[in-house]
């Protein structure tokens, strides 16, 4: 049955340029809809700039321009570096529209007349000198634990404390360097502790993915508080209807945002009805789907205020939320002084969109694992398998079918069952794409493009060449390998659509769908032969980073949405820093694998006078039996972590650029258990 889907991925904020962790999501979106479409079905992809908020209102101040202008212009060239990437968006709008203020007024008074909004006074802390309220991002101070200076409103990046931007010591704005003062205002709340049990069986009918649901279950148990979906003025977004001070907080409106998109998109588009898509009413929930792909930071956003503000305003819900990880560059976050804070637009001055799309497909499992691009392996990996391994088989065969037989492939098929066996690959193949383990459908295909390789080895149609007896059989071996590579290019199809493109081209075909699976290209005449992808050059990812590198020499500009990069530069300690780290030696006493972790090593370490669990990242640089007796550094006064695993009690100190090559660092001999290191 042809499924009708409606797919977005989360909407960039306006603030900032499209860079490496944008890209991730859109790419694992687009791959998604392209499958789907590729078997026939019906699918609609929106997205929007995510506008409002007090970043945006400063941004737009910074650069002496109305905020209008600067998201505009933003929004083309976030448009520009999708297109780039080759995202297939069907409507990328924005959240300040006039479909998004309607369906944000008419949510919010369906929300107030079912009693779901009421309003409190809320203390806060507020700029005096530009007069408007700080939201956590906007203050920083010293840590109320630990004293580190330099934190942020909402959490110590030193030593992982949560707590309010009033619990900050010797807090200031960073907007102005103003001391903030609490103030009192009124604030709109939607009541989503009454959405409770509504919300723990709409997680329980396999909307997220289980460790999602695992992590919503323990914020579920923890009990939901209102959510505060009010800010007062000065702000950019819209006016809460009948007021004249206060606007929906951009977290209300944004996911909005999708509707409005796709609203925008209906309009224009007579075929497409927006209540078959959303009205709860109309029973869209039984015969349309819709389809959520977001990053694990945001998914208290859409799946807990979002499914219970569209049921509170009689819509539907979403059917499935995709989660995905952080992009780390060489198994660090993205830094810009390292070069691997890396923009759309940068990387496509050096390097071939596909490169990045298949080196993501290689990478995505439908975990919330991070995902890492380990520089190296980004190479190798493209060379070998697209290069080395799929484009081989075309190039391979190609020039014996254009030269000795004028084009045209034989009429029937060499070897049957090898043709069957790559048919009968489709289904597993497509439940790896359905439940978003694009990796595991990778590695299916490439196991396959090995078995047509060793089948064109094997039969050496370039030694049975030089036998005119053999003529026939060449063109039989160079035709079915022919018709392999096309197979291998439909199932390759969503994650390369440009080099799909062009191999249909070369095959002198329609464009190619999941249906053309079951039946071969026989006496048919295809085109010359043009090389389909270009090697990967390691010298154009090194320009890569250092034009990336370059770029953050330019002055910071724009206060903005918190990202999860490393600070610009490195900063310095004091002595008085460093000795309030407490290095110790420690002699690992076990170390075990943890399941549902791949880099990890759960280490019981043997510290003198007590023992301590640890779980450290080195599980593909260590066997744990090589690790059991070994003493190493361990930082001894890190604030226990809670982990999904367990609770992490220290750190191990470490060298190297990450996976197979970290190395610990180890006390010389003689040293013993609990030893301070100086
Ligand atoms: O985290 C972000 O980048 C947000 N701009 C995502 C918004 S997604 C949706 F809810 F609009
Ligand atoms: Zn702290």
């Amino acid at each position: 049955m042809k499924r009708r889907i409606l797919v977005t991925s989360a909407l960039p904020y306006v603030s900032g340029a499209i860079h490496l962790g944008h890209l991730l999501e859109h790419i694992q979106t687009d791959i998604w809809v392209r499958f789907q479409r590729l078997r026939g079905h019906e699918v609609i992809y929106v997205c929007a700039d995510d506008t409002h908020g007090t970043a945006t209102m400063l941004l737009a101040e910074t650069r002496g321009v109305a905020p209008e202008t600067l998201i505009e212009s933003m929004r083309q060239e976030h448009v520009r570096d999708f297109a780039g990437f080759l995202i297939g968006h069907d409507n990328y709008y924005s959240t300040h529209s006039e479909e998004n203020r309607h369906y944000a007024e008419l949510i919010f008074s369906r929300l107030k007349e079912r009693g779901l909004i009421f309003t409190r006074e809320v203390e806060q802390l507020y700029d005096p000198e530009k007069k408007l309220f700080l939201a956590d991002r906007f203050v920083k101070g010293q840590c109320p634990r630990c004293g580190a200076e330099d934190q942020y409103g909402d959490n110590c990046e030193a030593c992982g404390a949560t707590y309010d931007a009033t619990d900050l010591k010797n807090p200031r704005s960073t907007i102005s360097g103003a001391t903030p003062v609490l103030e009192a205002s009124e604030h709109y709340f939607f009541d989503l502790p009454q959405y409770a049990q509504f919300l723990r069986d709409w997680l329980a009918s396999g909307t997220v993915q289980p460790e999602v649901a695992n992590k919503l279950a323990e914020w579920l148990d923890a009990g939901l508080k209102p959510w505060d979906i009010s800010r007062d003025a000065p702000y950019f977004g819209f006016l809460i209807p009948g007021t004249t001070d206060k606007y929906f907080y951009v977290w209300m409106d944004a996911p909005i945002g999708y509707m409005a998109s796709f609203r925008n998109y209906a309009d224009g588009h007579n075929e497409v009805s927006f209540d078959e898509f959303w009205d709860a009413g109309g029973g869209a929930e039984s015969h349309t789907e819709v389809h959520h792909f977001i990053g694990k930071d945001i998914v208290n956003f859409h799946a807990l205020f979002w499914p219970a503000v569209l049921n509170g305003a009689g819509f539907r819900t979403p059917t499935r939320i995709h989660t995905h990880g952080f992009v780390t560059v060489d198994g660090t976050k993205m830094s810009k002084s390292r070069g691997t804070f890396i923009n759309a637009s940068t990387y496509l001055q050096h390097l071939d969109p596909e490169y990045l799309r298949y080196y993501y497909a290689t990478k995505l499992n439908g975990t919330v694992d991070d995902i890492d691009i380990n520089l190296d392996d980004f190479v190798q990996r493209v060379n070998a398998d697209l290069v080395g391994k799929v484009v081989n088989i075309a190039s391979r065969c190609a020039g014996f079918i254009t030269k000795q037989f004028d084009g045209e492939l034989a009429a029937g098929l060499h070897d049957e069952p090898l043709w069957q066996g790559f048919n009968d690959a489709a289904d597993v193949i497509a439940g790896h794409f359905e439940r978003g383990d694009i990796a595991r459908a990778v590695r299916e295909i490439t196991a396959l493009a090995d078995q047509a390789n060793q089948y064109i080895a094997g039969h050496a149609p370039w030694a049975m060449i030089k036998d005119s007896a053999q003529r026939d059989e060449v063109q039989a071996v160079c035709s079915q390998g022919i018709n392999l590579f096309r197979m291998l290019m439909i199932y390759l199809k969503p994650i390369l659509p440009r080099m799909a493109a062009d191999a249909e081209t070369f095959l002198n075909v329609e464009p190619l769908t999941w249906a053309d699976l079951a039946s071969p290209l026989t006496a048919h005449r295809i085109n010359v032969f043009k090389p389909l992808f270009s090697r990967m050059e390691k010298k154009a990812v090194d320009a890569l980073i250092e034009a990336s590198t370059e770029a953050s020499g330019a002055p910071a500009e724009q206060p903005s949405e918190p990202v999860e990069v490393e600070a610009d530069a490195v900063e310095t300690i004091g002595i008085e820093d460093f000795e309030r780290v407490e290095l110790r030696v420690a002699r690992i006493k076990a170390a075990e694998l943890v399941e549902g972790a791949d880099r990890l090593l759960r280490l019981t370490l043997d510290m003198g006078a007590s023992e301590r669990q640890v779980f450290s990242g080195i599980r593909q640089a260590y066997a744990p039996e090589k690790l059991v007796g070994r003493l190493t550094v361990v930082v001894a006064n890190l604030a226990p972590r809670k982990m999904r695993f367990g609770v992490s009690e220290g750190m191990v100190l470490a060298a190297g650029p990450g996976g197979e090559e970290i190395f610990l660092l180890s006390p010389d001999d003689g040293a013993s258990p609990g030893m301070r290191v100086r």
